[in-house]
C-alpha cells in the first residue's frame, strides 16, 4: 500500500522563528498523538534547512526541499544541489512545481534531469504535475498529465518509482481558494495510478503514494483524503498557519 503524507510547502514564507515555531508545534502535537497511519513532513525555505533538519531529529518529521539544482556541485550561482541537501540532513526534494515550471520556466528535461539526480542521491522526490484552467476547460487535462508523467518518468524502472512520490496539483486550484472537487481529484488521481499500472505494474501504482495539492485546507481536506486513490496532501496557504497544519495532520491520520 502506498503511504499517506502530509507535507506541509512554506513555499517563500515565514521567517526562522516561525520556521521553528511551526516545527516545535508540529512535534508537541505528534508526540501527544503519534502519527500511525501518515508521515509529516515540511519543506521550508532553503535558508532554513538546516535548522529545520536540526528541529526534526528525533522527531517524526521529515524535511523535504523546495528545489534542487539537476548539476553536481560547481559554477552555479544562487543554486543548491543534491549532495548539499544530503549534507545537510534533507530526505526528499520537491521536483517540478507548477511555481518553478510556470514562473522559472523549468521544462520537462529539466525534471527528468532533476528526478535522476535526486534518486542517485537517494533523495525521495515529490514530483509534481497539474493543469491550466485552459488545458482543462479545453478537455486536455488528462492528455496533458500524461504528457508530464511521460516526459519525467519515461526513463525509470519499475523498481525506482516507488522511491517517487507523485503530487496532482491543478494549477487552477493553488492558493486560489478553488479546490478540484473530492471527485475531480479522484479522477485524475485514478488516472495516474492507470498510468502507472500500464506503464510499470499494478504493484507499483499500487505503492506509489500520490498526494493532492490545491488550496487544501481543513473544511474540505475530510472529503479529499478520503477519496481512494488520493494519499495525502501537498499542502501551501495552509500549512503555515500552526493550527490549521495540526488539524490536516489530524484529518490525515
Ligand atoms: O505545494 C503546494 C501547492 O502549491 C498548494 O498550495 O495549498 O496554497 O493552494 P495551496
Amino acid at each position: 500500500m502506498a503511504r499517506k503524507i502530509i507535507a506541509g510547502n512554506w513555499k517563500m514564507n515565514l521567517n526562522l522563528a516561525q520556521g521553528a515555531a511551526l516545527v516545535k508545534a508540529s512535534d508537541d502535537y505528534l508526540n501527544a498523538n503519534p502519527a500511525k497511519h501518515i508521515d509529516v513532513i515540511v519543506a521550508p525555505p532553503a535558508h532554513q534547512l538546516v535548522q529545520t533538519v536540526k528541529l526534526s531529529t528525533n522527531t517524526k518529521l521529515s524535511v523535504v526541499a523546495q528545489n534542487m539544482c539537476a548539476h553536481e556541485n560547481g559554477a552555479y550561482t544562487g543554486e543548491i544541489s543534491a549532495s548539499m541537501l544530503v549534507d545537510a540532513g534533507v530526505e526528499l526534494v520537491i521536483v517540478g512545481h507548477s511555481e518553478r515550471r510556470e514562473i522559472f520556466g523549468e521544462d520537462d528535461a529539466l525534471l527528468e534531469a532533476k528526478l535522476h539526480k535526486a534518486l542517485e542521491y537517494d533523495l525521495y522526490p515529490i514530483f509534481c504535475v497539474g493543469e491550466s484552467l485552459e488545458q482543462r476547460q479545453a478537455g486536455i487535462h488528462f492528455k496533458h498529465i500524461e504528457k508530464q508523467l511521460e516526459a519525467g518518468l519515461k526513463n525509470f524502472n519499475a523498481d525506482q518509482i516507488p522511491h517517487i512520490i507523485l503530487a496532482y496539483e491543478p494549477i487552477w486550484a493553488i492558493g486560489t481558494g478553488e479546490t478540484a472537487s473530492p471527485e475531480q481529484a479522484q479522477e485524475m488521481h485514478a488516472f495516474i495510478r492507470k498510468f502507472l499500472t500500464g506503464k510499470f505494474s499494478a504493484t507499483v501504482a499500487d505503492e506509489t503514494s500520490i498526494l493532492y495539492g490545491g488550496s487544501v485546507k481543513p473544511s474540505n481536506a475530510k472529503d479529499l483524503f478520503s477519496q481512494p486513490d488520493i494519499d495525502g496532501g501537498l499542502i501551501g496557504g495552509a500549512s503555515i498557519q500552526i493550527d490549521s497544519f495540526l488539524e490536516l495532520i489530524k484529518i490525515g491520520e
